[in-house]
């Protein structure tokens, strides 16, 4: 079966980490959310799939290559300019074929029964099935409401609260009779959820709503690239963890050294050739990427720290991200969903909270950076 995986977009609200890396493959837990979407398709049958990508395509293909890693085949088209989210499979209609796919948003954790999905779909002899899922904002998403038997209503895409007469939003993946593409606009910039879509409703044509109770998080934002992780971690989601567990709920990857008076409190995460130093404490909630270095005394809870940081002495790390290869001197505090890009060097006693965000390959110079409370 095919597929197609929209990858295109910049990821703006989850910058810096979309600086350097789109977000398709920023990892969770030590896996790119990609690579999850890929096998997640896989397990039902998808092993062909068109990655649409057009921001950093390159690091997609060095990645994933032409599949054959996953057992899939990939093909991978790139835009000059955003065409949007329809505009993009449009361009690459010549691989769909005469058979039903799959269209998937490239942001979404899930582990959707897509199976069931094809079913209703073919059961409802729809043209159009959009996947749905309840939220408690829906205003950030675009809001689907149906008919008792199923048939959507309208679509309401980013609605504003006076609008907000459901809480099923539009959850990213659609089942799609690929003859609809004939009536799209090429090499055009053209939306599904507020040009093709409205427009099929107007003529008429079978549209129906899947809602699905399973779990859904798009990973839009810092606070939801932390929860992915937090909820992998707790098992409210079944992704299998990387390396060994060591003891319970702790995972480790290989060539792992923790210092016998360090402290690892579960549920944990580690990469390949983590060294965790003396008194240091990590987690719980956390996750380590490859080659991370936690120094003496360092504590770190629920945070996420990605391949190749080096988090110095008694530094303290809560509820934030660290990017890649960036280095932490001695007493760093980083708190409060704040989020440090790749290579950024931090020298002793900076503190960042609120939210920060520092842009990659920043140098910030010893005590420079400091939060005073005025209350
Ligand atoms: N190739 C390509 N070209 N991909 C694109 C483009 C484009 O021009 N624009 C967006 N994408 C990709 C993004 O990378 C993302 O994976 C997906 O299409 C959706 O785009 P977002 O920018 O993340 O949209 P959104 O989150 O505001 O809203 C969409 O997703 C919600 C669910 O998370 C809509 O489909 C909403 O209706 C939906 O509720
Ligand atoms: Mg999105």
């Amino acid at each position: 079966m095919r597929g197609v995986m929209l990858v295109g977009g910049f990821g703006t609200r989850l910058r810096p980490l979309t600086i350097t890396t789109p977000k398709p493959m920023l990892p969770i837990v030590n896996i790119p959310l990609l690579e999850l979407e890929l096998l997640h398709l896989k397990q039902y049958g998808v092993d062909e799939v068109i990655l649409s990508s057009g921001y950093l395509p390159d690091v997609f293909d060095e990645y994933f290559g032409d599949g054959s890693r996953l057992g899939m085949k990939l093909i991978h088209v790139t835009e000059d300019e955003p065409l949007g989210t329809c505009g993009a499979v449009k361009n690459v209609e010549r691989f769909l074929g005469d058979d039903t796919v799959i269209v998937c948003n490239g942001d979404i954790l899930t582990d959707l029964d897509i199976a069931a999905l094809f079913s209703y779909h073919m059961e409802k002899k729809a043209t159009v099935t959009i996947t749905l899922t309840p939220v408690e904002d829906p205003t950030a998403y675009g809001l689907v409401p149906l008919h008792p038997d199923g048939r959507i209503k309208e679509f309401l895409e980013k609605p504003s609260w006076d609008q907000v007469v459901t809480n099923l939003i539009n959850a990213g993946t659609y089942v799609i009779d690929p003859k609809v593409f004939q009536q799209v606009p090429p090499n055009q910039n053209y939306s599904f959820e507020r040009e093709l879509f409205p427009s099929l409703l107007e003529q008429g044509v079978p549209m129906y709503g899947f809602p699905s109770d399973c779990y859904w998080l798009d990973l839009g934002t810092p606070a939801k690239y932390l929860k992915a992780h937090h909820d992998i971690m707790e098992r409210k989601i079944k992704i299998p963890l990387k390396g060994k567990e060591i003891f319970e709920m702790v995972f480790a990857g290989d060539d792992v050294v923790i210092d016998e008076t360090a402290r690892i409190n579960p549920p944990c995460a580690l990469g390949d050739r983590v060294r965790i130093g003396p008194r240091a404490s990590v987690g719980s909630l956390c996750c380590l990427g490859d080659d991370v270095v936690v120094e003496a005394g360092a504590s770190i809870e629920g945070s996420v720290i990605l391949d190749g940081a080096n988090i110095g002495e008694d530094c303290v790390i809560e509820g934030s991200i660290v990017g890649k290869n960036t280095k932490l001197g001695k007493r760093v505090h980083v708190a409060e969903a704040s989020v440090l890009g790749d290579n950024i060097v931090a020298e002793e006693d900076n503190e960042f909270r609120h939210g920060v965000r520092i842009w990659p390959s920043t140098r910030i110079e010893a005590g420079k950076i400091r939060f005073y409370r005025t209350d």
